[in-house]
């Protein structure tokens, strides 16, 4: 099985695709009929760089399953061991435990794995990468290297052309997060209970804030201030990634950063109220703005004259990271409020996976 996808030299998301070496790759995706591995296969059907054979994997329960990617109709087989022979990139994206027992598997294989959980994260040898903010942390790789949480990569996206020209004392975080980001079940959970209410039924609620945790809530026409468990310090293992995702993606480990993660019922888009303390004097929110402007991957939306902002609705399915709302504090000099949006499934988790691959094969580590 596998399909053939022509060499065509594309531009991608602002990224000039370099397929000067002409090498052609097999890529395996695990978790393919997932809400991030579906993204992941459209955006493999763009062709971002020359694959020879794709494998999509996922558990025994969709195994036999069969999908179209570019015009071949494809079989789904059971994620095992020795499904990464002759692996050259292995898109992994089916929860931190098969990640756990598989990631190895392919690495020792020869296989490069890019990692969409949370799993290898914060190891210190394993690179976390936001191509637009650290792209030469790939050189160190070892044969795995982790995508950062959604929310952590469209936030530290728009603070780097911050931090390179103003230095960054503090960021304080306010996340509004898209039910996609728990996964297809999720979505699904939204569009039952909305139902439900609309028609005066009581909402079930199975999965939301966390699976695992013991309460459920509603999530239709709610906001739950909790996304996945809750940690010992009161902040949840969510708020914790953003927090120490983002002193790892900058290197900058005494950054203060504090994050709280509320999930909404919105189906796709992050949105992010982010507080900055810059550490130069002076800086004008016009200058942040032109700054943000010039930022790779960054899309400034920004004009209240025409009450121009980014939401969650005009972000879906766009690879970029909308900037808006531009403020200075009104009692801290060099303090400034930014809101930012981008699709979770995209920049968020598939995008920004492909991203890490497309350097792979333009920096020749793989
Ligand atoms: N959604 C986001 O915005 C986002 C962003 C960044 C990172 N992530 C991470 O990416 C991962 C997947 O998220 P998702 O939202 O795509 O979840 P999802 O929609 O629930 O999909 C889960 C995928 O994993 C597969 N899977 C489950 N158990 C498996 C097993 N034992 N072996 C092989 N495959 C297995 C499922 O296959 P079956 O069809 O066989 O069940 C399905 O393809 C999670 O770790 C999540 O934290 C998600």
């Amino acid at each position: 099985m596998g399909i053939k996808i022509p060499n065509v030299p594309m531009k991608l998301g602002g990224i000039k695709v370099n397929m000067s070496n002409n090498k052609q790759y097999n890529v395996a995706v695990v978790g393919a009929t997932g809400a991030v591995g579906q993204k992941i296969i459209e955006l493999l059907e763009e062709e971002p760089f020359e694959i020879n054979d794709l494998k999509l994997l996922s558990s025994k329960r969709s195994a036999g399953k069969k999908l179209t990617v570019a015009g071949t109709e494809l079989t789904i087989e059971e994620a095992v061991p020795e499904s990464f022979e002759n692996i050259d990139i292995a898109f992994f994206s089916a929860g931190g435990s098969v990640s756990e027992k598989l990631v190895p598997e392919a690495v020792k294989r020869g296989a490069i794995a890019v990692d969409n959980t949370s799993f290898y994260r914060m190891n210190p040898d394993v690179p976390l990468v936001v191509p637009e903010v650290n792209e030469a942390a790939l050189e160190q790789h070892e044969g795995i290297v982790a995508n950062p949480n959604c929310s952590t990569i469209q936030m530290v996206a728009a603070l780097k052309p911050l931090h390179d020209a103003y230095g960054l004392d503090r960021v304080i975080v306010s996340t509004y997060q898209a039910v996609s980001g728990a996964g297809l079940a999720a979505q699904d959970e939204l569009t039952n209970q909305t139902k439900q209410l609309l028609n005066n039924e009581e909402p079930e609620a199975h999965i939301l804030p966390a699976g695992s945790d013991k309460k459920h809530y509603p999530i239709a026409f709610n906001a739950l201030p909790q996304i996945d468990v809750f940690t010992d310090n009161g902040y949840t293992k969510e708020e914790m990634k953003m927090i120490n995702e983002t002193k790892k993606i900058m290197e900058k480990n005494d950054l203060p950063v504090a994050a709280t993660c509320v999930r909404l019922p919105v189906f796709t888009s992050h949105a992010e109220s982010v507080y900055i303390e810059v550490e130069k004097d002076g800086v004008s929110a016009e200058e942040l703005k032109e700054t943000l402007k010039n930022g790779k991957g960054i899309v400034l939306e920004d004009d209240i004259t025409t009450q121009t902002y980014p939401t969650p609705l005009s972000a879906e399915n766009k690879k970029e990271v909308y900037v808006g709302r531009v403020r200075k504090d009104p009692d801290t000099d060099k303090g400034f409020h930014l809101w930012v949006v981008s699709d979770n499934l995209l920049k968020g988790a598939a995008w920004n996976t492909v991203q890490i691959a497309i350097s792979l094969v333009n920096k020749e580590l793989v």
